[in-house]
Protein backbone atom coordinates (compact mmCIF):
# COMPACT_ATOMS: atom_id res chain seq x y z
CA UNK A 1 0.00 0.00 0.00
CA UNK A 2 1.43 3.15 -0.62
CA UNK A 3 1.90 5.65 1.94
CA UNK A 4 0.58 9.33 1.41
CA UNK A 5 2.98 10.98 2.72
CA UNK A 6 2.74 13.90 -0.23
CA UNK A 7 -0.52 14.56 1.01
CA UNK A 8 -1.89 17.87 -0.05
CA UNK A 9 1.55 18.53 -1.46
CA UNK A 10 1.60 20.29 -4.89
CA UNK A 11 4.15 19.61 -7.44
CA UNK A 12 5.64 20.70 -10.50
CA UNK A 13 6.91 18.29 -12.90
CA UNK A 14 8.72 19.67 -16.07
CA UNK A 15 8.43 17.52 -18.77
CA UNK A 16 6.38 15.58 -16.63
CA UNK A 17 3.95 13.74 -19.31
CA UNK A 18 6.30 10.77 -20.30
CA UNK A 19 9.15 8.22 -19.65
CA UNK A 20 10.84 9.53 -16.41
CA UNK A 21 8.50 12.22 -15.48
CA UNK A 22 5.88 10.92 -16.89
CA UNK A 23 6.29 7.89 -13.69
CA UNK A 24 7.46 10.35 -11.67
CA UNK A 25 3.72 12.48 -11.72
CA UNK A 26 1.70 9.67 -11.56
CA UNK A 27 3.45 8.23 -8.41
CA UNK A 28 3.16 11.52 -6.67
CA UNK A 29 -0.25 11.09 -7.47
CA UNK A 30 -0.37 8.06 -5.71
CA UNK A 31 1.39 9.05 -3.03
CA UNK A 32 -1.63 12.13 -2.54
CA UNK A 33 0.13 14.91 -4.11
CA UNK A 34 -1.78 17.70 -6.76
CA UNK A 35 0.46 17.51 -9.84
CA UNK A 36 0.85 20.08 -12.40
CA UNK A 37 2.55 18.36 -15.63
CA UNK A 38 4.72 19.98 -17.80
CA UNK A 39 4.78 19.27 -21.58
CA UNK A 40 6.88 20.43 -24.39
CA UNK A 41 5.26 18.85 -27.74
CA UNK A 42 3.50 16.02 -26.50
CA UNK A 43 0.34 17.10 -25.59
CA UNK A 44 -1.51 13.60 -25.88
CA UNK A 45 0.97 12.14 -23.64
CA UNK A 46 0.17 14.89 -20.94
CA UNK A 47 -3.81 14.21 -21.70
CA UNK A 48 -3.04 10.82 -20.92
CA UNK A 49 -0.78 11.08 -17.62
CA UNK A 50 -3.31 13.89 -16.61
CA UNK A 51 -6.45 11.26 -16.79
CA UNK A 52 -4.72 8.36 -15.89
CA UNK A 53 -3.71 10.68 -11.97
CA UNK A 54 -7.86 12.06 -12.33
CA UNK A 55 -9.14 7.89 -12.71
CA UNK A 56 -6.87 6.89 -9.88
CA UNK A 57 -8.99 9.41 -7.99
CA UNK A 58 -5.99 12.21 -7.65
CA UNK A 59 -5.70 15.93 -8.88
CA UNK A 60 -3.56 16.56 -12.01
CA UNK A 61 -3.41 19.55 -14.48
CA UNK A 62 -1.55 19.90 -17.76
CA UNK A 63 0.43 23.15 -18.61
CA UNK A 64 2.49 23.34 -22.20
CA UNK A 65 5.70 25.00 -21.95
CA UNK A 66 9.04 25.97 -23.95
CA UNK A 67 11.26 26.13 -20.32
CA UNK A 68 14.39 27.43 -22.50
CA UNK A 69 11.63 30.86 -21.75
CA UNK A 70 11.51 32.30 -18.83
CA UNK A 71 8.36 33.50 -19.17
CA UNK A 72 6.72 29.79 -19.90
CA UNK A 73 8.95 28.72 -16.83
CA UNK A 74 6.93 31.19 -14.62
CA UNK A 75 3.86 30.29 -16.21
CA UNK A 76 4.02 27.35 -15.30
CA UNK A 77 4.67 27.96 -11.59
CA UNK A 78 1.56 30.80 -11.93
CA UNK A 79 -0.52 27.83 -12.73
CA UNK A 80 0.85 25.67 -9.53
CA UNK A 81 -0.23 28.87 -7.72
CA UNK A 82 -3.44 29.68 -9.38
CA UNK A 83 -4.59 25.90 -9.82
CA UNK A 84 -3.55 24.39 -5.98
CA UNK A 85 -2.85 27.67 -4.47
CA UNK A 86 0.73 27.07 -3.97
CA UNK A 87 3.79 24.62 -4.86
CA UNK A 88 5.70 22.38 -2.32
CA UNK A 89 8.01 20.20 -5.04
CA UNK A 90 9.23 21.49 -8.04
CA UNK A 91 11.09 18.52 -10.22
CA UNK A 92 12.66 19.47 -13.61
CA UNK A 93 13.64 16.60 -15.86
CA UNK A 94 13.52 18.39 -19.07
CA UNK A 95 16.62 17.87 -20.99
CA UNK A 96 18.18 16.96 -24.49
CA UNK A 97 20.68 14.66 -25.58
CA UNK A 98 23.15 15.07 -28.53
CA UNK A 99 26.43 12.55 -29.53
CA UNK A 100 28.45 14.66 -31.62
CA UNK A 101 32.05 15.13 -32.36
CA UNK A 102 33.69 18.84 -31.06
CA UNK A 103 35.02 18.84 -34.21
CA UNK A 104 31.03 19.09 -36.13
CA UNK A 105 28.97 20.84 -33.57
CA UNK A 106 27.49 23.95 -34.57
CA UNK A 107 26.58 27.10 -33.31
CA UNK A 108 22.94 26.49 -33.31
CA UNK A 109 23.43 23.03 -31.48
CA UNK A 110 25.22 24.15 -28.78
CA UNK A 111 22.67 26.97 -28.12
CA UNK A 112 20.24 24.61 -28.25
CA UNK A 113 21.43 22.15 -25.76
CA UNK A 114 22.99 24.94 -23.34
CA UNK A 115 19.30 26.46 -24.12
CA UNK A 116 17.55 23.37 -22.64
CA UNK A 117 20.60 21.90 -20.44
CA UNK A 118 21.18 24.64 -18.49
CA UNK A 119 19.62 28.04 -18.92
CA UNK A 120 16.07 26.33 -18.72
CA UNK A 121 17.06 24.37 -15.57
CA UNK A 122 18.48 27.76 -13.96
CA UNK A 123 15.21 29.48 -14.02
CA UNK A 124 13.32 26.35 -13.09
CA UNK A 125 15.63 26.29 -10.17
CA UNK A 126 14.95 30.35 -9.76
CA UNK A 127 11.11 30.29 -10.33
CA UNK A 128 10.97 27.43 -7.77
CA UNK A 129 13.22 28.96 -5.03
CA UNK A 130 10.53 32.03 -5.58
CA UNK A 131 7.35 30.37 -5.61
CA UNK A 132 8.20 27.52 -3.41
CA UNK A 133 6.11 27.00 0.35
CA UNK A 134 8.60 27.10 2.77
CA UNK A 135 10.12 23.28 3.55
CA UNK A 136 9.88 23.34 -0.27
CA UNK A 137 12.23 20.19 -2.46
CA UNK A 138 13.86 21.04 -5.62
CA UNK A 139 15.04 17.77 -7.79
CA UNK A 140 17.24 18.66 -10.77
CA UNK A 141 17.85 15.55 -13.45
CA UNK A 142 20.98 15.29 -14.40
CA UNK A 143 23.48 12.53 -16.11
CA UNK A 144 25.76 10.07 -14.73
CA UNK A 145 28.31 11.68 -17.85
CA UNK A 146 28.93 13.78 -15.59
CA UNK A 147 30.80 11.47 -13.81
CA UNK A 148 32.76 10.11 -16.73
CA UNK A 149 35.57 10.99 -19.14
CA UNK A 150 34.06 10.26 -22.62
CA UNK A 151 33.98 11.35 -26.13
CA UNK A 152 31.16 12.54 -27.95
CA UNK A 153 28.63 14.09 -25.34
CA UNK A 154 30.22 17.57 -25.26
CA UNK A 155 27.33 20.00 -25.16
CA UNK A 156 24.56 16.94 -23.42
CA UNK A 157 27.70 16.38 -20.25
CA UNK A 158 28.32 20.28 -20.90
CA UNK A 159 24.82 21.47 -20.67
CA UNK A 160 24.06 19.38 -17.43
CA UNK A 161 27.16 20.24 -15.89
CA UNK A 162 26.52 23.88 -14.52
CA UNK A 163 23.52 22.02 -12.82
CA UNK A 164 25.87 21.20 -10.24
CA UNK A 165 26.84 24.35 -9.30
CA UNK A 166 23.07 25.71 -9.54
CA UNK A 167 22.05 23.05 -6.97
CA UNK A 168 24.98 24.11 -4.57
CA UNK A 169 24.03 27.57 -4.63
CA UNK A 170 20.29 27.43 -4.70
CA UNK A 171 20.88 25.07 -1.83
CA UNK A 172 23.07 27.70 0.37
CA UNK A 173 20.69 30.47 -0.82
CA UNK A 174 17.44 28.96 0.01
CA UNK A 175 18.65 27.56 3.12
CA UNK A 176 17.24 29.66 5.36
CA UNK A 177 13.51 28.81 4.11
CA UNK A 178 14.27 25.32 4.59
CA UNK A 179 14.25 24.39 1.33
CA UNK A 180 16.39 21.61 -0.23
CA UNK A 181 17.67 21.39 -3.72
CA UNK A 182 19.60 18.16 -5.18
CA UNK A 183 19.98 16.95 -8.58
CA UNK A 184 19.69 13.25 -9.23
CA UNK A 185 21.87 11.85 -12.07
CA UNK A 186 21.04 8.42 -13.72
CA UNK A 187 23.26 6.71 -15.72
CA UNK A 188 21.92 5.03 -19.34
CA UNK A 189 17.63 4.81 -19.03
CA UNK A 190 15.57 2.11 -21.31
CA UNK A 191 13.75 5.21 -22.92
CA UNK A 192 13.38 6.41 -26.28
CA UNK A 193 15.62 9.61 -25.19
CA UNK A 194 18.64 7.31 -25.08
CA UNK A 195 18.54 4.95 -27.88
CA UNK A 196 18.38 8.08 -30.83
CA UNK A 197 22.39 8.58 -31.01
CA UNK A 198 23.76 5.02 -30.06
CA UNK A 199 24.41 1.53 -31.97
CA UNK A 200 23.53 -1.37 -30.88
CA UNK A 201 27.28 -2.12 -30.02
CA UNK A 202 27.08 0.74 -27.75
CA UNK A 203 23.79 -0.75 -26.12
CA UNK A 204 25.30 -3.35 -25.10
CA UNK A 205 28.59 -1.42 -23.69
CA UNK A 206 26.45 0.52 -21.49
CA UNK A 207 24.11 -2.42 -20.35
CA UNK A 208 27.86 -4.32 -19.30
CA UNK A 209 28.93 -1.69 -17.20
CA UNK A 210 25.52 -1.79 -14.37
CA UNK A 211 24.50 -4.57 -12.63
CA UNK A 212 22.67 -7.38 -13.94
CA UNK A 213 23.66 -6.18 -16.97
CA UNK A 214 21.04 -3.99 -18.01
CA UNK A 215 20.44 -0.55 -18.58
CA UNK A 216 18.61 1.88 -15.81
CA UNK A 217 14.85 1.54 -15.57
CA UNK A 218 12.56 4.84 -14.97
CA UNK A 219 11.29 2.65 -12.00
CA UNK A 220 15.09 2.47 -10.35
CA UNK A 221 14.95 6.28 -10.36
CA UNK A 222 11.36 7.19 -9.19
CA UNK A 223 11.56 6.30 -5.91
CA UNK A 224 15.25 8.05 -5.22
CA UNK A 225 12.93 11.23 -6.26
CA UNK A 226 10.59 10.49 -4.61
CA UNK A 227 12.75 10.02 -1.18
CA UNK A 228 14.20 13.33 -1.88
CA UNK A 229 11.01 15.13 -2.35
CA UNK A 230 9.53 13.97 1.05
CA UNK A 231 11.30 12.41 3.35
CA UNK A 232 15.05 13.61 2.46
CA UNK A 233 15.05 17.43 3.50
CA UNK A 234 18.30 17.35 5.28
CA UNK A 235 19.99 16.20 2.24
CA UNK A 236 20.64 19.25 0.11
CA UNK A 237 23.02 20.69 -2.52
CA UNK A 238 23.89 17.16 -3.16
CA UNK A 239 24.45 15.38 -7.09
CA UNK A 240 23.34 11.57 -6.29
CA UNK A 241 24.47 9.34 -9.13
CA UNK A 242 21.97 6.01 -9.02
CA UNK A 243 23.43 4.04 -11.95
CA UNK A 244 23.67 0.41 -10.79
CA UNK A 245 27.51 0.54 -10.43
CA UNK A 246 27.86 2.31 -14.31
CA UNK A 247 31.23 3.50 -15.62
CA UNK A 248 32.30 5.00 -18.58
CA UNK A 249 35.63 4.23 -19.98
N1 LIG B 1 17.30 8.29 -21.00
C1 LIG B 1 18.57 8.36 -20.56
O1 LIG B 1 19.44 7.59 -20.97
C2 LIG B 1 18.96 9.36 -19.51
C3 LIG B 1 20.06 9.08 -18.70
C4 LIG B 1 20.43 10.00 -17.72
C5 LIG B 1 19.70 11.16 -17.56
N2 LIG B 1 18.63 11.41 -18.37
C6 LIG B 1 17.89 12.65 -18.15
O2 LIG B 1 16.63 12.28 -17.64
C7 LIG B 1 15.67 13.27 -17.99
C8 LIG B 1 14.42 12.60 -18.53
O3 LIG B 1 14.76 11.89 -19.68
P1 LIG B 1 13.82 10.76 -20.31
O4 LIG B 1 14.70 9.63 -20.67
O5 LIG B 1 12.65 10.53 -19.42
O6 LIG B 1 13.40 11.40 -21.71
P2 LIG B 1 12.28 12.45 -22.13
O7 LIG B 1 10.95 12.00 -21.68
O8 LIG B 1 12.46 12.69 -23.59
O9 LIG B 1 12.66 13.76 -21.30
C9 LIG B 1 13.09 14.96 -21.83
C10 LIG B 1 11.98 15.99 -21.68
O10 LIG B 1 12.49 17.30 -21.95
C11 LIG B 1 11.48 17.98 -22.70
N3 LIG B 1 12.00 19.12 -23.42
C12 LIG B 1 12.93 19.12 -24.42
N4 LIG B 1 13.09 20.38 -24.86
C13 LIG B 1 12.27 21.19 -24.14
C14 LIG B 1 12.00 22.57 -24.12
N5 LIG B 1 12.61 23.43 -24.94
N6 LIG B 1 11.10 23.04 -23.22
C15 LIG B 1 10.48 22.22 -22.38
N7 LIG B 1 10.69 20.89 -22.34
C16 LIG B 1 11.59 20.37 -23.21
C17 LIG B 1 10.95 16.89 -23.62
O11 LIG B 1 9.74 17.27 -24.28
P3 LIG B 1 9.59 17.04 -25.87
O12 LIG B 1 9.99 15.62 -26.16
O13 LIG B 1 8.16 17.34 -26.13
O14 LIG B 1 10.52 18.05 -26.52
C18 LIG B 1 10.79 15.76 -22.62
O15 LIG B 1 9.60 15.90 -21.91
C19 LIG B 1 16.37 14.23 -18.96
O16 LIG B 1 16.74 15.39 -18.28
C20 LIG B 1 17.60 13.46 -19.40
O17 LIG B 1 18.67 14.32 -19.71
C21 LIG B 1 18.23 10.54 -19.32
Amino acid sequence: MTENTLRDKVAVVGGGEKNLGGLLSRTFAEAGAKVVVHYHSSESDAEQTVKAIQEAGGQAVAVQGDLTKVADVRRLFDTAVDTYGGADIAVNTTGMVLRKPILETTEEEYDRMFGINAKAAYFFIQEAGRRLNDHGKIISIGTSLLAAFTDGYSTYAGGKAPLEHFTRAAAKEFADRGISVNMVAPGPMDTPFFYGQETPERVEFHKSQAMGNQLTQIEDIVPIIRFLASEGWWFTGQTMFPNGGYTTR
